[in-house]
């Protein structure tokens, strides 16, 4: 069974291995891209008992007339994934696809082979894009915001054929024409997992109405606001969809032996080695062509953007990361992608020190001793 559905209450995955990491920082211990650091830190990560590994998809980085510069080293995901999956034993693997860049029948294809190297662990975020500049290298200009929902609606849509349908169909469609589609072999899931971290209205209607995973950027600080914005989206997704939706986050650690510490380690590498440039260049591109956020917030965000991609800060003792992750599980945050700027000695010490804490809280079973399953949420319509 992908582990994604097993039964612990706070899930926990690694995020952007397959590049420099989520931080825009100078910070000279933030690590290069590199595929034994991704193949020891997804190892790593398996051993833990953690559910889930996502790689990024990015094929420019986001200065302008900088082909060199460190954010746009990133491994393609659907190759990353096939290695990681051959390497790993029980941990969740997804790769990330940009509709605009694949077309659906070898998306399909790469999908189901991916779930038979990684024996049925396989899962699929699927973007419709928004760094302007990597898509133009693709010869189309990019579509407008909420029709790059459409179009990775029908995207999806064939794909979901192609994985279930066993005779050939002619699917014609706004954006595709497949004449005769058939894709074998199947996945060995009966569904393989997808999720979306589309962050606008339309974004998150499409997430409510299509993914397994709905992927939010946590906003407050605060329990009871963190809640209403779960609530809010579960009920949209209830009310309008009738779906039953996990909700999953990421976030940025940093764990010190002291929460003083951790705070000036936080601000060393998030505001003081900022890479302003590609800090910039991100916030430039982000507010022309998302709609996550109003400018104004998008500005407040500044230190978690450069920290990592706008995940929620996990900064301070092995006590208050443990708390912290409590706090998110509590309203009703289901999984957390953890992004560090060292990952090597990130993941030791969460493992030896946040982990034992999290078992304590009740959230994760040790490793070895799983929590019965929750049972798969197939995207059923609500009686
Ligand atoms: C956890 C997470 C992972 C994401 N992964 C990618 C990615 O790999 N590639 C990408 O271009 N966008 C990625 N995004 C961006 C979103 O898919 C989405 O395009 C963005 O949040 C803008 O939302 P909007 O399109 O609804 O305005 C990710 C966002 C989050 C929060």
């Amino acid at each position: 069974m992908n582990p994604l559905f097993g039964g612990n209450t706070l899930k926990l995955g690694l995020f952007c291995t397959n590049g420099p990491g989520a931080s825009q920082t100078l910070a000279p211990e933030a690590h290069e891209t590199s595929w034994d650091m991704s193949l020891r830190t997804a190892r790593a990560a398996d051993r833990a008992g953690f559910e889930a590994v996502v790689p990024f998809a990015r094929w420019k980085g986001y200065p302008e007339n900088r082909p060199q510069h460190r954010s746009g080293r990133v491994l393609d995901p659907f190759t990353w994934a096939a290695g990681i999956a051959a390497a790993t034993e029980n941990i969740g693997v997804f790769a990330t696809s940009h509709a605009p860049t694949l077309h659906p029948i070898v998306a399909a294809k790469q999908a189901a082979t991916v779930d038979h190297i990684s024996g049925g662990r396989f899962a699929l975020n699927v973007v419709g894009g928004w760094n302007r500049p990597e898509l133009e290298m693709f010869g189309a200009p990019m579509r407008e915001h909420d029709e790059r929902y459409d179009h990775l609606a029908e995207w999806l849509q064939v794909i979901r054929r192609l994985w279930s349908e066993s005779d050939e169909f002619d699917f014609h469609g706004r954006f595709f024409d497949v004449v005769g589609g058939v894709s074998e072999p199947k996945p060995v899931q009966s569904a393989i997992p997808i999720m979306n971290a589309g962050g606008s209205p339309r974004g998150m209607r499409f997430a409510a109405e299509h993914a397994d995973l709905c992927f939010v950027i946590v906003h407050s600080e605060d329990e009871d606001a963190i809640r209403d914005q779960i609530q809010g989206y579960k009920q949209m997704a209830r009310e309008e969809f009738g779906r039953e939706v996990r909700v999953w986050t990421h976030t940025v650690v940093v764990q010190s032996d002291s929460q003083a510490e951790a705070e000036a380690y936080y601000r060393r590498f998030s505001v003081e080695q900022e890479d302003v440039e590609s800090v910039d260049a991100w916030m430039r591109l982000q507010g022309a062509n998302t709609e996550v956020m109003p400018p104004a917030v998008l500005q407040a965000m500044r230190q978690r953007f450069a920290a990592g991609a706008g995940g929620f800060p996990l900064v301070g003792t092995a006590e208050t990361v443990a708390e912290r992750l409590g706090t998110l599980s509590r309203a009703g945050i289901e999984g957390a992608l953890l992004t560090w700027v060292d990952y090597d000695t990130g993941i030791a010490d969460f493992t030896r020190d946040v982990l034992p804490l999290l078992e304590e809280a009740g959230l994760r079973a040790p490793v070895g001793r799983s929590a019965p399953s929750i049972g798969r949420t197939e995207p059923a319509v609500i009686g």
